[in-house]
């Protein structure tokens, strides 16, 4: 099976071991606590499911600017995004050397984890904005991944943790929440040797259902994981419940049996187009997956990205040999009306024109929905159609 990241073996951070963990969450009550930020909570539940192998913790000032400036750590390991635990008063854990993590989405805040402090360093204003720079390629506060980065503060608690629990995710998911541990076990079990995983924080529709058809045939893929993301998104976007029923709903009805595994992860989006699509790929292959789809704006979010940036940075950024993920790049991909059926505008025939595909904005589709019109059955399976028509007319009403 593929190699996880920067290790021959996964590296969770979850405490498997009950009596340990009850140790644990006993000694927890006796240490000084903060409740941190989603985001931290967020890469918490990653560092517990593996994906973020070989991470220990938190990362500190230097690694969070080397990994901005050339996605190194300081001990060399290619990493694209800071993970880190960043707050903005450390008054309740000054001076202390083992501390309690409160999680900020679940009620009465229970501690999520353990963290040895190495470290508390204040990130001046310039590095701030040097770091969102780096990552979100825009300083403009109205980008929400900017926006997100900058309200938690300024202060780094860096140091390893040990986690106690997934968050709300393993609760409030429970058929679609996965470690990697849990792919990877898949995988093995359905005696897949190549796999291809598809991120998404959408609804699928028709055109992300052939880019997995794609994607399998042409990589002579034996599966495919659909990986949807559980956590925190900007405002407008679909809720993972409802997302989930939608893509369950398409896999049933449109794709042959057990060749695809419907799973999430429980992190926020940061909508961090090409640095994401890297971190994307790093957590793909910790999960087993052997190929990785990137595609037409790849964990992008309005005009802050070009359509293919998150394409580019594989060749122009991240040096050969780093990732063992092998890339999956698909062009802009639609229904033409012209050969009745989807395909990539690359491959379309001459003659073909933009006119021939049908296309519709993410705009145009919420708006279709909120008037209560129905998508054309091109663009969306009419199963799925249904199930986001019942949801848009929901929040119209409420
Ligand atoms: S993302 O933020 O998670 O990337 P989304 O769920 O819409 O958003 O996309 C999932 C994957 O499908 C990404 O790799 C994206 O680039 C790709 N994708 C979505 N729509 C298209 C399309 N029409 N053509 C090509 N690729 C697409």
């Amino acid at each position: 099976m593929i190699k996880p990241h920067g290790s021959d073996t996964l590296k969770p951070l979850y405490v498997a071991d009950a009596g340990k963990r009850a140790a644990l969450a006993k000694e927890a009550e006796g240490l000084p606590s903060i409740v941190i930020s989603s985001a931290a909570a967020g890469n918490a539940v990653m560092l517990a499911s593996g994906y973020f192998t070989p991470l220990t913790g938190y990362m500190n000032l230097a690694d969070s600017l080397g990994v901005c400036e050339k996605m190194r750590m300081t001990s060399g390991l290619f990493w694209p995004v800071p993970i880190v635990n960043v707050v903005k008063d450390a008054g309740p854990i000054r001076n202390a050397k083992r501390i309690a993590l409160r999680d900020p989405n679940v009620e009465g805040h229970p501690v999520i984890a353990i963290q040895d402090v190495k470290a508390i360093e204040e990130a001046s204003p310039e590095q701030m904005k040097f770091m969102t720079e780096k990552i979100f390629r825009t300083l403009d506060p109205a980008h929400p991944g900017v926006a997100a980065f900058n309200s938690v503060g300024n202060l780094l608690v860096s140091g390893p943790i040990q986690v106690l629990n997934y968050s709300y995710f393993d609760k409030e998911f429970p058929g679609t929440f996965r470690t990697a541990m849990q792919i990877r076990e898949k995988i093995e079990k359905s005696g897949w040797k190549k796999v291809v995983a598809f991120q998404t924080r959408n609804p699928m529709h028709r055109a992300h259902e052939e880019l997995v058809v794609m994607a399998m045939e042409r990589c002579a893929c034996d599966g495919a994981v659909i990986h949807m993301l559980l956590g925190k998104l900007k405002e407008g976007d679909v809720p993972a419940d409802v997302r989930d029923a939608c893509i369950r709903k398409m896999v049933d009805l449109y794709f042959k049996p057990n060749t695809v595994d419907i799973t999430g992860y429980g992190f926020d989006m940061l909508y961090a187009g090409p640095r994401e699509g890297v971190l994307h790929a790093i957590f793909r292959q910790n999960m087993g997956a052997t190929h990785f789809i990137v595609g037409r704006d790849h964990a992008g979010v309005g005009d802050y990205y070009g359509p293919f940036d998150a394409q580019r940075i594989f060749h122009e950024e991240v040096p050969a040999g780093e990732l063992k993920i092998e890339i999956f790049e698909a062009d802009h991909t639609a229904y033409s009306k012209k050969l009745g059926k989807v395909i990539m505008m690359r491959e379309a025939p001459p003659g073909h024109t933009k006119e021939d595909f049908v296309l519709l904005s993410g705009t145009k589709v919420r708006q279709m929905l909120s008037n209560g019109e129905n998508l054309p059955q091109e663009f969306a399976r009419p199963e799925v159609a249904k199930i986001l028509m019942t949801y848009y007319q929901g929040i119209r009403k409420a």
